[in-house]
């Protein structure tokens, strides 16, 4: 018998701007499941995640909401509950980097860091938005593009010719913060010095440890590592100026760590948090060296796990531990859409719990669509319905629920011994048992597409052999109670395996499958023997419903319910409820619901461009900036605007309407204008304070 494994199992801590989205659910769903089959196997885990609460974009989103930064993140943090308990997510704590702990491990690995001679310092020249009163990062400064000219491009690169180029290269560059024009000013910035040879020669040697690493994610490492010229690894600026959320670097008043150092060093604060509340040694258990330290995180953020963070605790030196391994899946994208983290469009997590719909249908369907490479991975409601329906219901569930009432009905819910008496059988249980093994390591290696495929071969086997011993057809012949018995035993055995198996999918169906069959919670182990002569089950009762249809397209039609209208996540699907009886409208036209109408993305644009249409002598050809990209709509307002006129003011778009091929070219949405019956098109404008992007409703 091996020790038991010591493991510290996290997940990427996510930004405090705001709530899950199924992004985050399926990278929680991905290291649950991990974490939930090496504790079947006896392993020790511990596995923490905690909020990234610091930085300036959400120092921003405070002010904007008009509270501190700490209670807008608290507010936050109260969020995460019911999505983590909606799905199963057992993380043993919840932290935040706002927190004394961080504070004291970030300001420890600092200083651990400066005195192996690896932090220096030195100024750097940087637009600074004189207004506001603080440095601004790129994405708070646009201007016109230095190669082409077009307006409202951001610091680092052009939607509209694809240059890439430094802020400083922008003509007429503004803050998008204030407006203002920005100037540069220089500071002083703490610098790690990650292109140390010494730095570059460990790395180079920790992502070639075989195993630890995914190949793609050891080869895009060594890619950064081996960069020349422009693309050569530089240093790493740590440092950032007042006004900032975040941890006082110490001895250099009014500087703050950069976010990404201390957001790393949270893993680290949620356990240490962890270990005081139970009694557990923090330093003692990262000390040992048979003790593992994995994160699971996305593909957007390998270089901060594979350069910065292994860099920084390696010169941290003991008791700090390096990574083991580094556990990097792709992208959930919803129906080929890829899902932008700020619009977190998609499927809402909290959506999906509200409509009833069952969060271990969805723990099943991400799990069968996970490999251990760094794949994206597509949500499709049909292929969701098909693999609930026919795999988990109509596959695995069918087994117990054609063979248990027999059992009961007939046998008193005893079973025979299969040890003693397999009738031809044991070579079916044989199967499933000795497959324990294999499955057991395609979990282990996140080969969860595998692993279940494997499982639902041998619902497949236990299936085909109920299906040719008909026990529906022995229970009505006399005197042949004796077979009936065995068949039923063999398949109720089978689905405890399967059952086994697929637990750490679904955890919450294997604690009802254990009431039902009267079995104390099942290990990795437990595979190993089957159900004893005589045992007892329950009463079956209904394990899972199919999913329906209609379900997906609610959750996908409707917006999900703004906060305050927020019911209890874990209440059954009601009915919806019906709509309030019409009341006529001002013009006697029928009304439509308040649901109806949110479909209808209404959104402030600010009109970045405009120009006439060659051709086209009604179009106007709109370039409508909506904060997160432009658009580009034709609209059908020259008899009343001149294309000048139109430039730098802000309209009303609808945001989500189909595109439309036109003979110029594909428009994507339209502005909102009032006419009547005389002449004139009236453009509609926000009142002033209105910034693009803004939900209009
Ligand atoms: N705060 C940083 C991580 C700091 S870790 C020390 C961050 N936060 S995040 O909220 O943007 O992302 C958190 C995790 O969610 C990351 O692992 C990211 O890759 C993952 N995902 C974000 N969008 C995703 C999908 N659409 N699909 C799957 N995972 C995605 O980055
Ligand atoms: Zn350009």
């Amino acid at each position: 018998m091996h020790p038991p494994r010591r493991i510290l199992v996290t997940t990427a801590l996510p930004y405090a701007n705001g709530p899950f989205h199924v992004g985050h659910i399926m990278e929680y769903i991905q290291a649950d499941i991990w974490v939930r089959f090496q504790r079947m196997q006896g392993n020790v885990v511990h596995f923490v995640g905690a909020d990234d609460a610091h930085g300036a974009p959400i120092m921003l989103a405070a002010e904007k909401a008009g509270t501190s930064p700490e209670a807008f993140v608290a507010g936050i943090a109260a969020g995460r509950k019911q999505y983590l308990d909606g799905f199963h997510i057992r993380f043993d704590h919840w932290h935040s980097t706002h927190s004394p702990e961080n504070t004291q491990l970030s300001q420890d690995i600092y200083k651990r860091l400066s005195k192996a001679g690896l932090v220096y310092k030195k100024p750097v020249e940087q637009f600074y938005d004189p207004v506001k009163g603080m440095f601004l990062a790129d994405r708070y400064i646009k201007g016109e593009c230095p190669k082409c000219g077009a307006k409202d491009q951001y610091g680092d690169a052009c939607e509209n010719c694809s240059s890439v180029y430094a802020p400083t290269d922008l003509i007429n560059p503004y803050s998008t913060l204030s407006g203002a024009k920005p100037v540069r000013k220089s500071s002083e910035h703490y610098f790690f010095r990650l292109s140390d040879e010494a730095c570059v020669a460990f790395l180079r040697d920790w992502i070639d440890v075989p195993g630890q690493l995914q190949p793609q994610v050891a080869n895009k490492a060594r890619e950064w590592l081996d960069g020349e010229g422009d693309k050569a690894l530089g240093d790493w600026d740590i440092s950032r100026d007042a006004p900032y959320f975040g941890i006082e670097i110490p001895d250099a008043p009014g500087k703050y760590f950069y976010v990404w150092l201390d957001a790393p060093i949270g893993y680290l604060a949620s356990f240490k948090a962890y270990c005081a509340k139970n009694g557990l040694d923090f330093e003692g258990f990262l000390a040992d060296e048979n003790t593992e330290q994995v994160h699971f995180i996305g593909k957007d953020i390998i270089y901060f796990h594979t350069l910065f963070w292994p860099a920084m605790l390696k010169y941290a030196g003991p008791f700090y531990k390096v990574p083991t391994n580094v556990f990097v899946h792709g992208f959930i994208t919803v129906s080929g859409d890829k899902m932008s983290k700020s619009r977190g469009t998609g499927i809402s997590p909290l959506r999906y719990l509200e409509l009833g719909m069952n969060p271990e249908w969805l723990r099943y369907y991400i799990a069968a669509k996970l490999n251990a490479n760094v794949e994206d991975l597509d949500f499709n409601p049909d292929d969701f319905i098909a693999r609930v329906n026919s795999d988990l219901v109509g596959k695995y569930i069918n087994i117990a629920s054609r063979c248990a009432p027999f059992l009961r009905n007939k046998f008193d819910g005893k079973l025979l011994s299969m040890e003693a008496d397999g009738a031809g059988a044991g070579s079916l249980l044989d199967e499933v048992q000795s497959q324990a093994g294999e499955i057991g390591s395609l979990i282990d290696s996140r080969e969860y597409g595998k692993a279940l495929r494997q499982v639902m071969t041998l619902a497949d086997s236990v299936n085909h052999y109920v299906d040719e011993k008909k026990p529906w057809e022995i229970a009505k012949r006399a005197g042949e109670e004796h077979q009936l018995h065995v068949v039923c035993t063999v398949a109720i055995n089978a689905f405890r395996l399967l059952t086994l198996y697929l637990k750490p999918v679904m955890p919450k169906l294997a604690e009802n499958v254990e009431r039902f069959l009267n079995i104390p919670p099942m290990t990795w182990q437990d595979a190993g023997t089957l159900l004893p002569a005589d045992h007892q089950i329950n009463a079956y009762k209904h394990l899972m419903t199919r999913v329906e249809p209609k379900q997906l397209d609610a959750l996908f039609d409707l917006p999900a319910a703004a906060p305050e209208e927020k019911k209890t996540v874990t209440a059954p699907a009601a009915p919806a409820t019906p709509p309030p009886a019409p009341s006529p409208a001002p013009d006697g036209s029928s009304t439509i619901s308040i649901d109806d109408f949110a479909k209808v993305d209404l959104r402030v644009a600010l009109i970045a461009n405009a120009e006439a249409v060659e051709g086209a002598d009604k179009l106007v050809k709109l370039t409508l900036d909506l904060g997160t990209g432009t658009r580009t709509v034709f609209a059908g307002i020259k008899s009343a605007y001149a294309p000048d006129q139109l430039k730098g003011r802000l309209t009303v778009m609808v945001a989500n309407l189909a595109p439309r091929k036109m003979r110029f070219g594909l428009s994507e949405g339209m502005v909102l204008a009032a006419s009547g019956d005389g002449p004139g098109i009236f453009l509609l404008s926000p009142d002033s304070g209105a910034q693009p992007g803004m939900k209009v409703k």
